[in-house]
């Protein structure tokens, strides 16, 4: 699969070591809390497994699905709910964790959608943050790593459904898409 990257971004340890400092952040800052981590499927799974592995709080998790890019690179702009959460997050301390934020598009619209329920809280966590491509005025709470405007593929983040699971962050190669 690495010949199908141009560049790692960053290696496996370095994104651990990032994760890591990112829970440790988290803990403090939710100290005599009981959040509510709730993951963007697909591609936040393995930054989510990894983050509250390492969140010394108690907590609770689930899950939402929003549409996703489908094959290509360049989201369409619609955005749906495929998976809403099992329960109520009202009063509730939510901790929204997303692989990426891009054009802000899928996570302004979840982020409408979930304050709409009145939780006490509500941040936003993603591993990678990509600015320059942003449309909607949204910024996340915690970032593991701010990144140029490239394709990236690997931690939970995907090509056409693949890649996902590459233990590191790679630019593929335009080759591989165009
Ligand atoms: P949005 O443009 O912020 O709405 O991004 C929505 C979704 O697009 C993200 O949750 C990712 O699943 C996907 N996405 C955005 N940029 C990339 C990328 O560089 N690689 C893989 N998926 C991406």
């Amino acid at each position: 699969m690495e010949q199908d990257m141009q560049q790692i971004l960053f290696t496996q340890d370095q994104v651990a070591a990032r994760v890591q400092e990112l829970a440790a952040q988290i803990t403090r800052d939710y100290a005599g809390k009981t959040p509510l981590v709730v993951g963007v499927l697909r591609g936040s799974f393995i930054f989510m497994a990894d983050l509250v592995r390492h969140l010394d709080l108690p907590l609770t998790l689930d899950f939402m699905a929003a549409s996703s890019y489908g094959a290509g690179t360049t989201s369409s702009g619609l955005v749906n709910i495929r998976l809403d959460l099992h329960d109520d997050i009202a009063g509730r301390d939510v901790l929204l964790v997303e692989d990426i934020l891009d054009t802000g598009n899928t996570l302004s619209k979840l982020v409408a959608e979930l304050k709409g329920r009145h939780p006490a809280s509500l941040k936003l966590c993603v591993l990678l943050d990509k600015p320059e491509r942003r449309t909607r005025p949204l910024e996340a709470d915690y970032v593991g790593f701010t990144i140029p405007d490239a394709f990236v593929v690997g931690c939970g983040l995907d090509y056409d459904q693949k890649y996902r699971q590459l233990p590191y962050i790679g630019v593929l190669k335009p080759s591989v898409y165009e």
